[in-house]
C-alpha cells in the first residue's frame, strides 16, 4: 500500500498555519449570515506522523500520530464550521475519512471520493449566494490544476490556501533547456498556459546549422512569482507575504499562498493571514 509521508517540520507550520485561521476565520464570520463550510480538496485520512512515513495499518501507535488537517479543522469549536467537505482520491484514505462522520455524529461532513480537480469546479458551481467556504489545497506535488484555482476565484465566496509544488516545479523547469515534452502538458495544466512558464526561459543565438538552444536564468524564487501572479490576476486579494516550506535539509519543498476572492471580506481575510504567515 502506498505511504504517506509528508514531512516534519514544514507539515506542522503548514498546518498550524491553517488550523490558526479557520479559528479566526469562523470566529470573524460568527455574527454573519453564512453558512461556512470547509473543503479539503486533498484531505489525507485525518492524520500525520511526523518525520516518517506511515501507512493506515500503522496505526496502532497513536501517541505520535498527528492530527492532519480534516481532523484540525474538525476540532475548531468556539464556532465550528456548519459544513465540511473532505476530498480525497485514494479509496483507502477516504474509506478513513468516513470514520470522522462515525466520530462527529453530529456535524455535516461529506466524503468525496474523487479527483479535486473534477470535484472543486462542480462545487464552486453549486455555492449559494450565502455560503463562504475555505478551501485547502494541500497536494503532494503537482495534482492542482490551474482551472481549479480560478473556478474557486470565480465564486467570490471562497479563501483559498495553495500549497505550490515549487521543488517538483523547478526540477521539471530544467536549466539547461526546455522541459522535456512529456512534462510540458503538467506544466501548462499547473501554470494553466504554456505562456506562464515559457517566459522563464530565454533563448540562446543558435550557431550556424544548430537547433535554438534555451536556457532558464531565473531560479525557484521567480518561478514561485510566477505563480503568484497568475493567482494576483484572478483573485481580488493575494496575502503579501508567502511561506517557503523546506524539508529537513532546507529545501525548499512548497510556497503556501494565501488567496481571497471575496471582495468585501478579502481585506479582512488577508490581514488575518497575513499576519499568521509572518509570525507562525
Ligand atoms: C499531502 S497529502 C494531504 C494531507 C492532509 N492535508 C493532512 O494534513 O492530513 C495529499 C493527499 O492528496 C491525495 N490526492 C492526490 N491526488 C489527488 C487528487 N487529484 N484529488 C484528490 N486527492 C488527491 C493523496 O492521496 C493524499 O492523501
Amino acid at each position: 500500500m502506498s505511504q504517506m509521508a509528508f514531512g516534519g517540520e514544514w507539515t506542522r507550520q503548514k498546518l498550524e498555519i491553517l488550523r490558526r485561521y479557520l479559528e479566526a476565520y469562523t470566529t470573524a464570520l460568527k455574527d454573519q449570515p453564512f453558512k461556512l463550510i470547509y473543503i479539503d480538496a486533498f484531505a489525507g485520512d485525518g492524520y500525520w506522523r511526523p518525520g516518517t512515513p506511515y501507512t493506515i495499518e500503522d496505526y496502532g501507535d497513536f501517541s505520535t500520530l498527528l492530527r492532519g488537517s480534516a481532523r484540525l479543522a474538525l476540532a475548531i469549536d468556539n464556532k465550528p464550521f456548519d459544513r465540511f467537505i473532505f476530498i480525497e482520491k485514494n479509496r483507502q484514505r477516504s474509506n478513513s475519512l468516513m470514520q470522522l462522520r462515525r466520530e462527529h455524529p453530529r456535524r455535516d461532513i461529506n466524503v468525496l471520493n474523487r479527483d479535486a480537480n473534477q470535484a472543486l469546479p462542480w462545487i464552486s458551481e453549486t455555492l449559494g449566494a450565502l455560503e463562504r467556504a475555505v478551501v485547502f489545497l494541500d497536494p503532494f506535488a503537482t495534482q492542482v490544476s490551474w482551472s481549479t484555482v480560478e473556478a474557486l476565484a470565480a465564486t467570490q465566496k471562497v479563501d483559498c490556501w495553495v500549497l505550490f509544488p515549487i521543488s517538483a516545479v523547478t526540477r521539471q523547469l530544467r536549466r539547461g533547456d526546455l522541459p522535456l515534452t512529456e512534462w510540458q502538458a503538467g506544466l501548462d495544466r499547473v501554470f494553466g498556459g504554456r505562456e506562464y512558464w515559457e517566459g522563464l526561459y530565454s533563448q540562446q543565438l543558435p550557431l550556424l546549422h544548430d537547433e535554438p538552444r534555451y536556457e532558464r536564468y531565473r531560479d525557484s524564487q521567480q518561478i514561485a512569482s510566477k505563480y503568484r501572479d497568475r493567482l494576483r490576476g484572478s483573485f481580488h486579494m493575494v496575502a503579501p507575504t508567502q511561506r517557503t516550506l523546506r524539508n529537513s535539509t532546507n529545501s525548499p519543498m512548497f510556497e503556501l499562498f494565501f488567496a481571497a476572492s471575496n471582495p468585501r471580506g478579502a481585506p479582512i481575510a488577508v490581514d488575518i493571514a497575513d499576519h499568521l504567515l509572518k509570525n507562525w
